[in-house]
């Protein structure tokens, strides 16, 4: 059983596999945190809550409330009532202040999980999962606060949301809603966060808790290339195989916040939520909020135990696609091939070229549709270009097909060019402020799809074109962040709610969109990866990881996204060199190993490229078709880290069985006069009896993972390597 309640103790235990959360509640009507960690036998812990050594309880000694407040570990704070801590809930009531209290009120537990109403969310059958709902309310603003928290036990993960009914008989105004609080012991911890740019998103970034607030953040209108809604604490001198590490994860794609606050008292609160900055809602007698949903996970296994768990509960219990286990076509997109200079022909010429190389489809990027020639116009006019698509887009689709390809296609469908036909229409269509001149960014501003006609228009376009033609692949772009919030049609007193009435008319779209097109591979897209989060991954099996494809950067930004998203979900190709960010050149095959281990293509136009590296296509793709089964499902280790102040990267992925691995070695320096390397693998069976495919050489699964393999023949800079293990 993953909840149990003691009515006795009144105590809540979760537990998963290898973890126990333990809920209390006081004698005042406090849910309080008491513990997070290590899977307990039996209930205890109470008196982590500190009621006895408290002077100050309420109940005891209502003269001192506040420092009570300010210290009792809760499971969901809230603001102006003497918890001078973040807060998670601040509630405006009618007259103007804010306040809020929260008494326990009832509990109910149920098998599986609920959807929450216009969100992405994890999902589970009975059995797989157990739901705790615990209401609390505050008598004085008749508000009601369901705390849920879902037990995936076999992952190892609990996901934590929160509900918000206004059952009383004023208007109120929510200011700030987060989705997870969890109150600790500072154990010296360390937080890991996942931070970046524009062609190089999520970095991993390690720093040393300091007393006050670290927040990680993003009030760009995405989850952005800037911060992740991502933040783990762990304990000193946490590796991959040990170390505790608290992680939670955020299932939303738009602004948020997830900090980490160091109290006078050596208390750690971590919270996580939609941001409070520019963000308030309006709550009527009788309304609810529902607000996103917290992936947390406790590993006391390092960080590799973390993303293992991760990496099987976002597989099994967020990504809905078809596709999600199924072979994807290996691809070619034309984007870093032509950019905007193409037409009918030169599609056909790369089409024909990458058939004959073994390649499956071909995506037809940005630059299709309008007058658009370059970035700076047509943007919500969906109709084909026909100056380049001269026999219309069918046709172009059709003679692909004959080819025996697929064919995909680009959109950008939440923009609007400035020189568009479509602003030129309605202006009030994109976001701005009354009075202010909207701020362009890529030429583009951004569509109010808070509002449903528009909403409507921009799903209709990009419907209207998959009907038209046998289209299997969509990559849904966005290259801007939002900027002038105002919404023609929101009162004033509601444009606060304009972000993530955003958010949820994005999903509302493409919810649209996999429903109407079940089949569809759908590709999430942000100027690369501005918008690689669990959110969009309840939408799309796979986004795009980076416009930056060169190999050696891509060994940081893959390092990052791989700590906490499986393999399949991360766009990645194959491109030309000098690499068109960095200038780097690199060897093909290591470009191909690199790209492997995500979901495999390439970018580039392969009717320019050399002949020596047309000719290593061919095995390129066998290679793929031979080890995307493992790649999709198997376990990932992170063996050497290049970020780590190794001169090389290393990361295996091992068959759940046991029965294989993969490993993966990218020099990036090479080193004089060294002359092979240990590499210790994992996730094998120590019994068993491994051969390296290729040689006559077997190891035993105890020698691989205790004494390690020896890398002898790689040599020289960006040089790389994969080797098979096979059990016999
Ligand atoms: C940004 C994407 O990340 C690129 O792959 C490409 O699709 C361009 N947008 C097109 O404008």
């Amino acid at each position: 059983m993953g909840i149990l309640y003691d009515e006795v103790r009144k105590m809540f235990k979760l537990d998963t596999a290898h973890t126990t959360y333990l809920i209390g509640v006081s004698e005042e009507g406090y849910v309080g945190h008491i513990y997070y960690g290590k899977r307990l036998q039996q209930f205890g812990g109470r008196y982590l809550m500190r009621m006895e050594e408290m002077p100050f309880t309420p109940s005891v000694n209502l003269r001192d409330k506040n420092s009570f407040m300010d210290f009792f570990p809760t499971e969901y704070p809230t603001s102006g009532v003497g918890d001078y801590r973040e807060s998670c809930l601040n509630v405006r009531n009618s007259v103007g202040s804010i306040g809020s209290e929260l008494f326990y009120e009832s509990y109910s537990i149920e098998e599986g999980k609920p959807a929450l109403p216009g969100l992405p969310a994890s999902f589970g059958r009975e059995g797989e999962v157990q739901t705790l709902r615990i209401v609390c309310k505050d008598p004085v603003l008749g508000l009601h606060v369901t705390l849920l928290y879902s037990v995936f036990e076999r992952e190892d993960v609990i996901v934590r949301s929160v509900n918000i009914e206004n059952a009383g008989e004023e208007k109120l105004r929510l200011e700030k809603v987060y989705s997870a609080c969890l109150d600790m012991e500072n154990r010296d911890f360390e937080m890991v966060n996942l931070c970046g740019s524009w062609a190089r998103e999520r970095h991993i970034q390690r720093a040393e808790l300091r007393y006050g607030k670290q927040l990680v953040s993003s009030a760009r209108g995405e989850s952005s290339h800037q911060e992740h809604p991502f933040l783990a604490l762990v304990t000193p001198n946490t590796t991959q195989e040990t170390g505790e590490v608290y992680a939670m994860h955020f299932v939303y794609s738009g602004n948020f916040i997830v900090q980490a606050e160091l109290t006078q008292f050596d208390y750690v609160r971590m919270v996580m939520g939609i941001h409070g900055e520019d963000f308030c809602w309006r709550l009527a007698p009788g309304e609810s909020f529902q607000a996103p949903e917290v992936v947390m996970t406790y590993s006391e296994s390092g960080f590799g135990k973390m993303t293992r768990s991760l990496h099987d509960f976002y597989r099994e219990h967020l990504i809905r696609s078809p596709y999600k286990y199924k072979k994807r076509p290996v691809l070619i997109n034309n984007w870093e091939a032509t950019y905007f200079d193409f037409d009918t022909e030169k599609l056909l010429d790369i089409a024909r070229e990458a058939k004959k190389n073994g390649i499956e489809m071909l995506v037809m990027d940005d630059g299709w549709f309008g007058k658009r020639n370059c970035d700076d116009n047509s943007l919500g006019d969906w109709t084909v270009n026909e100056e380049k698509l001269t026999t219309g887009l069918s046709d172009l689709v059709n003679q692909v097909r004959s080819l025996g390809m697929e064919f995909g296609i680009w959109f950008e469908p939440e923009m609007i060019s400035r020189d568009s036909d479509l602003f030129r229409a309605h202006p009030d269509w994109a976001i701005q402020i009354r009075g202010r001149e909207p701020g362009q960014s890529r030429a583009q501003y951004v569509l109010d799809i808070s509002r449903k006609e528009v909403r409507d228009y921009a799903y209709e376009c990009v419907a209207k074109i998959l009907r038209s033609a046998p289209i299997t692949y969509v990559k849904w772009d966005m290259n801007r962040q939002l900027s002038d919030i105002g919404s023609a049609c929101l009162p004033s007193d509601a444009q606060g709610e304009l972000f993530h009435r955003y958010v949820l008319g994005l999903y509302e779209m493409q919810e649209r969109l996999v429903t109407d097109f079940p089949e569809l591979l759908l590709e999430n897209c942000s100027g690369g990866g501005a918008r690689f989060d669990p959110g969009m991954l309840y939408y799309s099996p796979q986004i795009w990881c980076s416009d930056d494809t060169d190999a050696i950067e891509r060994l940081r930004i893959q390092e990052g996204t791989a700590l906490i998203y499986p393999l399949s979900t991360m766009g990645a190709h194959v491109s030309d060199c000098p690499n068109h960010i960095v200038g780097r050149q690199t060897p093909f095959e290591t470009r191909g190993n690199v790209a492997l281990a995500g979901t495999f293509g390439y970018e580039l136009d392969i009717t320019k490229i050399s002949e020596e590296e047309r000719a290593q296509i061919p095995g390129q793709v066998e290679q793929y078709h031979k080890y995307r089964e493992l790649i999709q499902t198997g376990d990932y280790y992170r063996i050497a880290s290049w970020t780590d102040k190794k001169p090389y990267d290393c990361w295996e992925v091992a068959a759940k069985d046991a029965s294989q691995a993969l490993v993966t070695f990218v020099q990036v320096l090479g080193q004089p006069n060294v002359h092979s390397k240990s590499i210790v693998l994992r996730g094998l069976d120590e019994a068993g009896k491994y051969r390296l495919i290729g040689t006559e050489e077997v190891y035993t699964g105890e020698e691989l993972m205790k004494c390690g393999f020896l890398i002898r023949d790689v040599k020289g800079d960006f040089q790389s390597k994969l080797y098979r293990f096979v059990r016999e």
